[in-house]
């Protein structure tokens, strides 16, 4: 297939796409629970270490692969190799990563659902004045009913695919104008309140006062996943996002932005969460329902709680829709690759996506007790090994083929930071992201 020619209208196009790939249910929902799984100021610490060290040097190497070759991820790595003289095996990076991203989105679609019940909730007054108690018992209720769950599966899918089918550049760049600075804005409330409440001092503690005695190797290994999942590294997503890149554009400078706004999300949201877990004396592991629970508490004492807090599902639902936007394309791109129409390619995927999902949305009534592997349920499995393991796995062969595969003129053109930026980024991703790459994996799998 010959290069693309379809690109982002702007540098601010490009920056704000990463962005709305990067933030999501990885920031608001998935950070708060893993880190309360994970001791919490420690496994902070070393995600964000990871973002740094690992992230984000990966994150250039994926987008300048996608930016060097402008096809479909498979296509592009094959194309590059040919031309580097190497085997077109290494397509079958970009077939790995379309596997993981199918997995992720499989859950990530019935998560993002599960937003659109508490929008809907919201809206008909639901949480006015409810007790914590019937919070948490009503969101049981929810995830026990298998019908409501995969209606808002359904709708969040086809919300999603639809956008997918008219292709990415297009209406993507005005959905995320509007959405991060005021994403913003309410985060921003959320943590004020959160100033007032009497687990502030507690949760601050918590989250930034690390204990050394809380990490082990599968902290670690939990916090390299999240760090990979968070950004959206490791699976060819960006690199599918890259292939659009204009000219001109420098990527370390793009991809530090991103960065910082994806961190800031996160703590933004681990703040006003733990705040409310803290005052209301929660168990901060209390798992995937943790933001779910919390939120509507935190807002239910709040003046016009009910307004702010609807906004905040509305909110969130963008950001997860312009998240599984970038899960599903590099699926439907490599379809297209294969030479298939574009309609017919997001048919495909949204039906396999969609009967995948139904195994995640069982897992919380009719297979809650069925375990797959190491005792974990489908959703339990499904929405950590992909990320943990499959994304390093991939960021660790798309980090290879970036640094030593790759012609170095090529590679030095895509990267777009100079001379000496180019030097820079290359020493840091052979010599410390890829060595930690493999520790990390390796010790774990021991
Ligand atoms: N970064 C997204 C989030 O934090 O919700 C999730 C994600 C998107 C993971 C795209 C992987 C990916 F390829």
């Amino acid at each position: 297939m010959n290069e693309t020619l379809e690109r982002w209208g702007s540098q601010r196009a490009f920056i704000l796409a990463v962005t709305g790939a990067a933030v999501g249910l990885g920031n608001i929902w998935r950070f708060p629970y893993v880190a309360g799984e994970n001791g919490g100021a420690a496994f902070l610490a070393l995600y964000v270490g990871f973002v740094v060290l690992l992230g984000l040097p990966v994150m250039m190497a994926e987008i300048l692969i996608g930016r060097a070759g402008r096809r479909s991820p498979s296509q592009s790595l094959a194309h590059l190799a040919r031309q580097a003289g190497q085997s077109t095996h290494w397509r079958w990076v970009g077939s790995f990563g379309g596997v993981t991203v199918f997995l992720i989105l499989s859950f990530y679609s019935v998560v993002s659902g599960w937003s659109i019940e508490y929008l809907v909730a919201t809206i008909n007054g639901s949480f006015v004045d409810a007790a914590p108690d019937q919070v948490a018992a009503d969101f049981e209720r929810f995830l026990a009913d298998p019908l409501r769950m995969t209606f808002n599966h359904t709708l969040f899918l086809l919300l999603t695919m639809s956008v997918v089918a008219a292709g990415v550049s297009n209406g993507l760049e005005k959905l995320n104008n509007l959405m991060m600075p005021l994403l913003y804005v309410l985060l921003a409330v959320l943590v004020f309140h959160a100033t007032t409440t009497v687990g502030f001092a507690q949760a601050m503690d918590w989250l930034f006062t690390p204990e050394l005695s809380a990490v082990n190797p599968g902290v670690v290994l939990n916090a390299m996943g999240h760090a990979f999942f968070t950004l959206a590294v490791g699976a060819c997503a960006l690199m599918a996002y890259g292939a659009y890149m204009p000219d001109h554009q420098s990527l370390p400078r793009a991809v530090g932005m991103v960065a910082i706004l994806d961190i800031t999300v996160a703590l933004l949201s681990g703040i006003a969460i733990f705040s409310v877990v803290f005052s209301q004396g929660m168990d901060p592991a209390a798992g995937p329902g943790l933001m779910f629970v919390t939120l509507p508490i935190a807002f239910a004492d709040m003046p016009l709680g009910s307004v702010w807090l609807g906004m905040f599902f509305l909110l969130l639902l963008m950001a997860t829709w312009t998240s599984s936007i970038n899960l599903a394309e590099p699926m439907v791109a490599g379809l297209q690759g294969l030479g298939w129409r574009r309609s017919r390619a997001t048919a495909l995927v949204t039906v396999s996506v969609w009967l995948l999902g139904l195994l995640s949305v069982l897992s919380f009534s009719t297979l809650a007790d069925v375990h797959w592997l190491a005792g974990r349920n489908f959703f339990e499995l499904v929405s950590t090994v992909p990320s943990d393991v499959f994304l390093p796995l991939g960021g660790l062969l798309i980090a290879i083929f970036a640094v030593w595969v790759l012609p170095r003129d090529i590679a030095l053109r895509a990267l777009d930071a100079g001379p000496n930026g180019f030097r820079l980024w290359r020493a840091v991703v052979r010599y410390i992201s890829i060595p930690l790459m493999c520790l990390v994996l390796i010790s774990s799998l021991i």
